[in-house]
């Protein structure tokens, strides 16, 4: 599972790239919104930060396939390869990722929160789909069930698409689909760091260098003693 960073402020993506293995970062609107920054301003720094190597996903906002298209070639252009364009799993959304599969521009559908939005979003040629596990289990369905049975579409139907999960507020969620081994799950950074937040883990770490220390000397390590 492709572990990608879902936050558009530059200091946060690079606390978490320090420290974690992430494979890029997604945004949709509202997370730029939040930045506070100029769009492209926000998305280019973040891309010379994470690399050309590193997925990017960048959402479109037009209400109709020409404008999609139209902002999925700039957002390209703009951002370069490996960047996929977040595109609404909606009738017009569907119309747009034929002509962009086409085009040969990488397509991530969102807004998913049926399994058919997403089967009709793979035979449209999309590369991921994005179930909002969090906002499904909101509404009173199971968003994590949602994201499994997209996930057993595509297998069962040979389609190439992988889910990327989106929308998650806690570390469960997340392992579930870890251990069913879906495509992608895009985290906020604090979901991230909440995965190893355990005291239990830090106690048995400082106890260890406690009796190193003991052994060898204030300060000592495995380098110096
Ligand atoms: O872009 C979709 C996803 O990031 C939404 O997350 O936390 O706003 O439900 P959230």
């Amino acid at each position: 599972m492709k572990l990608i960073i879902d936050d558009a402020h530059m200091d946060r993506i690079k606390r978490v790239y320090e420290f974690y293995p992430v494979d890029g970062v997604t945004t949709n609107p509202t997370i730029l919104a939040e930045s506070g920054r100029a769009p492209y301003d926000v998305l280019k720094e973040i891309r010379r930060f994470i690399g050309d190597g590193a997925q990017l996903h960048v959402q479109a906002v037009s209400r109709d396939a020409k404008g999609m298209v139209e902002e999925a070639r700039r957002i390209t252009s703009e951002l370069g390869g490996n960047t996929f364009v977040k595109v609404p799993s909606l009738p017009e959304g569907f119309k747009a990722m034929k002509k962009l599969h086409a085009e040969g521009i990488l397509i991530t559908a969102t807004a998913v929160y049926t399994p058919m939005q997403a089967f009709l979003a793979a035979k449209c040629g999309a590369s991921y789909a994005a179930p909002y596990i969090n906002r499904i289990d909101n509404m009173g369905y199971n968003g994590i069930q949602v994201a499994k049975h997209i996930h057993d579409i595509f297998r069962n139907n040979g389609l190439k698409t992988e889910v990327l999960a989106a929308s998650f507020k806690n570390s469960q969620q997340l392992l579930e689909l870890c251990e069913y081994g879906v495509g992608a799950s895009t985290v906020a950074p604090d979901v991230i760091e909440g995965l190893v937040k355990n005291t239990a883990i830090t106690a048995a770490v400082e106890d260890f260098i406690k009796d190193f220390e003991g052994l060898a000397g204030i300060g000592k390590t495995m380098a110096n003693c």
